[in-house]
């Protein structure tokens, strides 16, 4: 394992903090941990860098246990949100000046500095001073200056999140393609659900200083671990039904109940599950009326009041968009569910 955090805490004199954190990451690996505002993604952060101690819980990276090193005798590298250059450093010298400290040889710096530029895609760039580029460019640079430290870890805090939403989506492929390349394992820190899905081999869910869900992206949209999970990645339907041995009954829908629940459920229906048709009394479907229809592109959102159970959202093709009307009734089939507990539903009804 090229890092581990067992059984990590920490609790700040305000109540707030994390608890109960484990965390295996093999060589290579690109782990995201995703979480809202405030549920100790940074805190667990810069435990493992060294920037916080913890109360308790050990971490190890490549076997050793780091606990009590500071941040520069650790096999870590952090990249911040704010970039952290030095302003009044050229590009060259922001980059050169950790493997100067390190007595590397000044030939070997030079290549190695305009490796790292070439990598970040700022080549020719080492003479210019940080406020003369833009936020991108800046945080390429930082990038690139953790990246020279080959640090056994590299530790990015939400670095993309000061960037407009193309820049955004560059640095992610860009940040993929040098993971892809350099074989570095990397901690990504994000609130950002659309990000820590389209760019991590696995997702740690965070909430309220816990873990929720550990897992790889589409696990975690497939099949969510908890509500909160369920409710947090994507756009789900929330709707009551009803367990017994076999089956889920959603009013006159039967599916399958895999995880064995009794009693009242609450099941969580992903939009694309959700099918529209013209409504027939056969008990096969639910009856509901559109309120609206959204066009989004190559597909739509379609709202639907459904007679008993409230509203439910369903993504339909533009083709099947294109016969519907507001107030008309429709016929709703759902094909995939995940059930939860009632109970499970309230509690997290509490937390949030
Ligand atoms: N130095 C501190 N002293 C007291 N409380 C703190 C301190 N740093 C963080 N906290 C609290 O600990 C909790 C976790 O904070 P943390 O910064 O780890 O969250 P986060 O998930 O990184 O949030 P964000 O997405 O906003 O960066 C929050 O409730 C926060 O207010
Ligand atoms: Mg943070």
């Amino acid at each position: 394992m090229q890092l581990s955090v067992r059984e990590l805490a920490k609790r700040y004199k305000t109540g707030d903090g994390v608890s109960g954190i484990n965390i295996d990451i093999e060589k290579g690996e690109l782990v995201t941990l995703l979480g809202p505002s405030g549920c100790g993604k940074t805190t667990v952060l810069r435990s493992i860098g060294g920037f916080l101690e913890p109360d308790s819980g050990d971490i190890l990276i490549e076997g050793k246990s780091v606990i009590g090193l500071p941040p520069e005798k650790r096999p870590t590298s952090m990249v911040f949100q704010s970039y952290n250059l030095w302003s009044h450093m050229s590009v060259y010298d922001n980059l050169a000046f950790g493997l100067k400290i390190r007595k590397m040889p000044k030939a070997q710096i030079r290549e190695a500095v305009e490796d790292a530029l070439k990598l970040v895609r700022l080549s020719g760039f080492g003479k210019k001073y940080p406020a003369e580029l833009s936020g991108g460019q800046q945080q390429r640079v930082a990038l690139a200056r953790s990246l020279l430290l080959n640090p056994a870890v590299l530790l990015l805090d939400e670095p993309f999140s000061a960037l407009d939403a193309k820049l955004r989506h560059e640095m992610r492929e860009e940040l993929r393609e040098i993971q892809t390349k350099t074989g570095l394992t990397m901690v990504f820190v994000t609130h950002d659900q659309e990000e820590a899905l389209s760019l991590s081999d696995r997702i740690i869910v965070m909430n309220h200083g816990r873990i929720e869900q550990v897992a790889q992206p589409q696990q975690i949209y497939d099949q969510p671990a908890s509500l909160y999970v369920a409710g947090f990645i994507g756009k789900m339907n929330f709707l009551e039904g009803v367990a017994d041995r076999e089956e889920i009954r959603l009013g006159s829908l039967r599916l399958p109940n895999d995880k064995g629940l009794m009693g009242r459920v609450t099941a969580a229906v992903r939009p694309e599950d959700v099918q529209l048709s013209a409504f027939a009394e056969n008990g096969s479907l639910l009856k509901g009326r559109v309120k609206q229809v959204m066009i989004l592109g190559h597909y739509a959102e379609v709202t639907v009041e459904l007679d008993g159970f409230g509203i439910v959202r369903a993504f339909q093709g533009k083709e099947t968009v294109m016969q519907l009307q507001t107030g008309q009734v429709v016929g709703v089939s759902i094909s995939k569910l995940t059930g939860f507990p009632v109970e499970e539903a309230m509690e997290a009804a509490q937390a949030i």
